[in-house]
């Protein structure tokens, strides 16, 4: 099983970015953990803040892995494009935010991605990635 970790914009700053609602940890830190915790699976992960390069990875990622997971960040609320992304690939994607979306502004609310998802896990910090890859492992057990 191969699957792809996808983080849209300002993710890059995981660890110090707004703490109280993103937590102190960087990504890179915790998909190591991920990567410890499930070594049976083929991890990867990649991070861009730019909207056609997420698009471009997610049709990319159709020919090499058997599932998305994916935080688009604020493209989510934006981006019709991502959506049609998500649409358009043959692999299904898992929505991910680690803050709760729905306890935040309104227009927070609003998911391109999510109409487009196999499932959506919000609010759960960065556990979020470990129970989207546990959703994968479920489907195929
Ligand atoms: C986020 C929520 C988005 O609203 C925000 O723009 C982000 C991160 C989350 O993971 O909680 O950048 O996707």
């Amino acid at each position: 099983m191969k699957l792809l970790i996808l983080n849209g914009p300002n993710l890059n700053l995981l660890g110090t970015r707004e703490p109280d609602t993103y937590g102190s940890k960087s990504f890179e830190d915790y998909f190591s953990e991920l990567q410890f915790k499930f070594r049976n699976i083929e991890l990867s992960y990649d991070q861009t803040n730019i909207e056609g390069e997420l698009i471009d990875m997610i049709q990319k990622g159709q020919e090499d892995f058997d599932g998305i997971i994916l935080n688009a960040a604020a493209y989510t609320h934006t981006s019709v494009g991502i959506g049609d992304a998500v649409a358009a690939i043959n692999i299904p994607v898992v929505e991910v935010h680690i803050s709760n979306t729905f306890s935040r502004e309104d227009f927070r609310h609003k998911s391109y991605i999510s109409p487009n998802s196999k499932g959506i896990i919000v609010g759960f910090g960065l556990q979020g990635y470990d129970l989207a890859i546990q959703s994968f492992l479920k489907v195929n057990e």
